[in-house]
């Protein structure tokens, strides 16, 4: 056993936080032969919250930790990393949408872009999480002066994760079943879940899926409005699932994408699709198995998913406009 993975979680004390590190230090993600050292970042007044959570990753005597760093400064926590994983930022409360984050979490990642691009290693790979995701990484990407920005992604994960159960229970198919599921757009209310280029047992959804009405209308509110119905039903925002499909992303990120299929990330857009350059844009991707992904090209929209498409992409220029000044 040789290598060992510098990973960066920030917000390390938060609900997320508490969810993903056990499952990161256990190596269930970089696997048997990869010691893991985690360095956590959190403010000042959250340092005594995570003190008790480190403890708790000491009492599980996981043999893959190596090491835990935990630190106020985003240098110590950014020092040497291959993986930053930035959760923290405050979450939205019920009423309110992602976008209404901006301007109290934008700066945040102005800072930490900067920090990333002195301290992290020359092969970092950087995931936001905290919201709103895409403009958040946006931020950081222009701040992180030479970080190529293909190194940079914002979670869409867990859409693609709810869209896929909400099509496998209304199909009556296991999860396994459902491939080739996109989310286009923005992590937000406009976000289109594509279920015209998705697979069911390698066939179209609507092979096992005839009520079209419920494929255009239902589903895609209900993946788009989930984050706000877990907020009303727990009175805080989803953790456990926001934590598994970070470790989902990061996983499908380091290994070969299956033949066939593809995964949903908001990468900064090439102009694929005649999406502006540089907006992080929620695609199907695939991966080479060592962190490199490719837009998947070529794919048909209908007018029905143009028409929500052109939405999210307006939503996402818009939100750019708002933080212009910390680009
Ligand atoms: P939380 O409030 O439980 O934890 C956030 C933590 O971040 C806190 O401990 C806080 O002290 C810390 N923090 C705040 N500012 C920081 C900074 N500048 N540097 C380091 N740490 C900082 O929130 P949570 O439930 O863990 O959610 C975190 C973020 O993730 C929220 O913005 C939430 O909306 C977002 N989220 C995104 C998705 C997604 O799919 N992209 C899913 C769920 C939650
Ligand atoms: C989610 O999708 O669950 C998160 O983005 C949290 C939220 O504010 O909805």
């Amino acid at each position: 056993m040789s290598k060992t993975m510098k990973v960066a979680v920030t917000g390390a004390a938060g609900q997320i936080g508490y969810s993903l590190l056990p499952r990161l230090a256990s190596g269930e993600v970089f696997g048997p032969d990869t010691k893991i050292s985690l360095q956590l970042l959190e403010i000042t007044p959250a340092l005594k919250a995570l003190e008790g959570v480190v403890m708790e990753l000491d009492d599980c005597a996981f043999p893959l930790l190596e090491n835990i760093i935990v630190t106020d400064k985003a240098e110590t926590a950014f020092d040497g990393v291959n993986w930053a994983l930035l959760v923290g930022s405050k979450p939205r409360g019920p009423g309110m949408e992602r976008g209404d984050l901006i301007r109290e979490n934008g700066p945040i990642f102005v800072g930490q872009g900067k920090a990333l691009a002195t301290c992290a290693a020359d092969n970092v790979r950087v995931l936001v999480v905290g919201n709103p995701a895409n403009t958040n990484c946006l931020i950081c990407m222009k701040n992180a002066g030479d970080i190529p920005k293909e190194r940079f992604s914002a979670m869409t994960r867990l859409d693609q994760n709810r869209a896929k159960a909400q099509l496998a229970n209304k199909a009556g198919v296991s999860i396994s079943d459902v491939s080739r599921v996109t989310i286009w757009g923005n992590h937000s209310a406009t976000q289109y879940p594509d279920s015209e280029n998705a697979r069911i047992k390698g066939k179209p959804v609507t092979d096992f899926i005839g009520h079209v009405e419920w494929l255009r209308g239902e589903f895609i509110e209900t993946v788009q409005k989930r984050g706000a119905a877990i907020i009303a039903a727990r009175g805080l925002s989803s953790a456990a699932s926001a934590a598994n499909a970070a470790l989902d992303h990061v996983k499908s990120y380091i290994n070969k994408t299956p033949t066939g299929d593809w995964f949903s990330a908001a990468v900064p857009s090439d102009g694929s699709y005649g999406i502006d350059e540089d907006l992080l844009f929620s695609f199907p991707v695939t991966s080479d198995g060592r962190s490199n992904y490719e837009i998947v090209r070529n794919l048909d929209w209908s007018d029905f998913a143009k028409e929500k498409i052109a939405k999210t992409h307006e939503e996402l220029r818009a939100e750019k406009a708002v933080v212009q000044e910390m680009l």
